[in-house]
This record gives C-alpha cells, structure tokens and sequence, in this order.
C-alpha cells in the first residue's frame, strides 16, 4: 500500500462515490472526486492521479470514452484504469480492457477487494515505472560504456594521420633550411655591397646553390608533403566530428535528424571496431527526410549493430587475414517510414534462438565479449523510444540484415523514461 498515492474516483451516484472515497482515504489514499466524465478529464489532466476507479454508466459521456481519453493524452495515458459498474456482460468486460482498462470490478463490489485491487494495481504501475528508469539508466550506462569502448578506436585513427602531418612537418622544416640558404647566395648576389659579378660567375653561383638546394626534389616533394598533411587533418578533424556527433548527449525530445549523417558518424567513430574483418558500403538515399528521434540514442541502435554484425563477421573469417566479410548500410524511404538496412555476412543465427536475441542479457558471446545487452536496448529505443519497429531476417552461413522502420510523422510520444 502507497498512501501517498492519489486515487481519482468517477461515479454519478453519490452514495457510491461517497463509500470508495471514504474507504480509500482512510486507507490513506489522497481522493479527488468526479460525478462525470468531463469533470474526470478535467481533474485527471490537473492533479495527475496515481489511479482512475471509474463507473462506466453515466449521464454523458460514458467510462469508455474517458477511458480512451485519459490513455491518448500523455499525462495521463499510463495511468492505471480501474472500471467499476453493474454491467457484467463479458462484451462490456472486453471492452473495458480494449479502451485501455486495467482492471474490471463488478458492483456490488466488496471494499476489501476493491482496496487489494487498487493496491496491487499501484504496486504493479510503481515496478513498471521504476523498471523504465532502469532501462534509462542502462541505456546512459551501456552508452558510457560504449563511448570509452571507441575511444581507444578513436584514439588509434587520430594517432596514424597525426604521426604522418607530423613526419610531413618535420620533412618540410628540413627542406624549409634548404631553402632559406636559396635565399641568402640569392639576397648575396643582389647586394649593392660586393662588386656585380660577371654573367658567367652569375649563373655558375645560382646553379650551384640551385643544385645545393635540390630544387628538383623539393618542387616535386613538398607539394606532396603539404597535399598529405591536409588530407591527414581533414581525416582528423572527420573523426573529431563524428565523435563529437556521437556522444552528443541527445536531448529528451524528439528533433528532426538526417539519419544518413547519423550512419556516417558511427561508421566513421566505430571504424576499428569492424575494419579489420569487413569492408563497409554505404548506400544512404539523399532523398530521405529528416527523422524525428532521439539522435544520442539512435546512434547507439547503430552502434550495437554495426558492432553486432562486425563480431557475426570475424566468428567466420577469423582475424581477416584469410578473407573479409562486409557490412552493408541501406537507408531509404518506405511508405510513411524511414527505413534503415544493417546487413551482414556473418554465420547467420540459429533459428532456436530466433525468440530470444532481443531478451536482455541473452548471449552466445564469451564472457568479456558480450553482455546481451546491445538489441534488448535497440529493440526499446526503437520500439518505445521511436514508435518504430525492428525486424530480422537471417539465415544460417549466409548473413543476417537488421531493418529498422521509424515513422516520419513524431507521434504523441512517451519518450520522458529513455
Ligand atoms: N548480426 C548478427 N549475426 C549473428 N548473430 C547475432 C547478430 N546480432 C546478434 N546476434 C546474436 O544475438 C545475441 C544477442 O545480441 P546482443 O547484441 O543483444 O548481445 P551481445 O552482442 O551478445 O552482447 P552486447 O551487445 O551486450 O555486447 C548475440 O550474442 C548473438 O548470438
Ligand atoms: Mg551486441
């Protein structure tokens, strides 16, 4: 029993009414009180209640349709629903559960069972509240995780065009010395000091400092070194970016995102995590319209199945010396849906366990390697998070594709847990 917990009762008839407040508040209930159904949605919308106790006939809008209200605005659509009413016709009982019901009481009703109902009904609302609240939190922890997994990844990707723009840096302080010499038998000989030489010791004094200076080296090499430092910060300055869009905390609130963008990040920070055993194509329409999601949260669904198909792929081709697999990125437009392709050529995976890959903590991976974690928390961010749907399709020795559907339109969303 919560007794900080408020309960809402909605029954036209007073009497009634008046015995289940009564009851409940000396329970140690909080209780609002409705004789209609508006006066019910008005109250529910202002003060939240914990829990409806709600007749179904009444002048005016009947239970069903509060019901159906209460459950479609986001205040209240979690809340727990208890019908209580005279009719006992099993299409009615149907009903109330259809519309959102959690639970049916048939009057006359017993006190004490009313009072174990809504007790257990509380109960059960609280362990699913807290429940999302630790799959939230699983979800900041497994993206830590995650982050400080690439970023010894990240590191080494910096660190090799880093080592080259430095080699290039130091090359070109060389030559730069080569060059100043150039400069100084030139600025010599242009000096109004020293006696005007004849053309022939002219021309023999810059062929030699020319020669000295291997100008033909240097006009063919330091282009190069300069062209390959550009191309080696570009290439930082990527990763950096990609990073920095990948950790990006994300917002509660759904925004608008260029999802390919999003795929080109995570490729780009997750790099080590897959190019040693597989080649990666993507083919990302441009066409597509920005995705309403939670970006921070969507490239951690990319993540966990990138990483998913990288490890599918090196069970079979070993350390990739002997062959690669490949990882193939498809995005495109179906329908009212954004659609994301994540295919493999990995092992494939064994129809019995089809049912359980999305469980948490189910998996086939050794101790250190996997948690099973990584598609319990793609399937809710997908599922819960976005409203979308996640399916797979797979077969043994070939290779499995993940396809993600998220809806362009943002539904009314319950997004405030993930
Ligand atoms: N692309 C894939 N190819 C083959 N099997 C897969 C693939 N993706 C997932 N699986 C199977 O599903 C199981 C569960 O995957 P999940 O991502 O939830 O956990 P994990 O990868 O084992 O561990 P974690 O992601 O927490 O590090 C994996 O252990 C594996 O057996
Ligand atoms: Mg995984």
């Amino acid at each position: 029993m919560s007794p900080s917990a408020r309960i809402l009762v909605v029954d036209d008839d007073a009497t009634i009414r008046g015995i289940l407040a009564e009851a409940l508040a000396k329970t140690g209930y909080e209780t609002l009180e409705a004789t209609n159904g508006s006066e019910a949605e008005h109250l529910a919308r202002q003060h939240e209640p914990d829990l409806v106790l709600l007749d179904v006939a009444m002048p005016g809008e009947d239970g069903f349709s509060v019901c159906e209200h209460l459950k479609s605005e986001v205040s209240t659509s979690d809340t727990p629903v208890i019908f209580i009413t005279a009719k006992t016709n099993p299409a009615h009982i149907e009903r109330a559960f259809s519309v959102g019901g959690s639970d049916y009481i048939t009057k006359p009703f017993h006190m004490r069972e009313v009072r174990a109902r809504v007790c257990a009904h509380l109960d059960l609302h609280r362990a699913v509240r807290e429940l999302e609240k630790s799959q939230a939190a699983l979800l900041r922890a497994q993206k830590l995780e995650a982050v400080g997994q690439l970023a010894a990844g990240v590191a080494h990707e910096i660190n090799t065009p880093t080592q080259f723009v430095g080699d290039n840096t130091r090359f070109l302080q060389e030559t730069f010395s080569d060059v100043v010499a150039l400069i100084e038998t030139l600025r010599g000989l242009s000096s109004a000091d020293s006696p005007p030489p004849s053309a022939d010791q002219l021309i023999s004094t810059i062929r030699e400092a020319l020669d000295q200076a291997d100008v033909d080296y240097l006009l063919a090499q330091v282009p190069r070194a300069l062209e390959s430092s550009l191309h080696g910060l570009k290439r930082i300055s990527k990763i950096v970016k990609a990073m920095k869009q990948f950790s990006h905390p994300g917002s509660s609130e759904k925004e608008q995102a260029n999802i390919n963008r999003a795929i080109e990040s995570t490729t780009t920070v997750a790099r080590n995590e897959w190019r040693y055993v597989a080649d990666l194509e993507l083919h990302l329409d441009d066409s597509l319209p920005p995705v309403p999601c939670l970006l921070g949260d969507l490239n951690q669904v990319i993540l966990n199945l990138i990483v998913n198909a990288a490890h599918a792929i090196a069970d079979v081709v070993g350390d990739g010396s002997q062959g690669r697999g490949k990882i193939t990125i498809t995005t495109s437009q179906v329908g009212g849906e954004a659609e994301i392709r994540i295919a493999d050529t990995g092992g494939g995976i064994p129809e019995a366990i089809h049912s359980k890959i999305f469980d948490p903590f189910f998996t086939t991976k050794e101790v250190g390697k996997g948690t099973g974690q990584g598609l319990a928390i793609v399937h809710t961010v997908i599922t819960e998070g976005h409203g979308g749907s996640i399916d797979v399709e797979t077969e043994v020795g070939k290779g499995t594709t993940f396809i993600i559907r998220l809806p362009l339109e943002a539904a009314p969303d319950r997004t405030e847990a993930a």
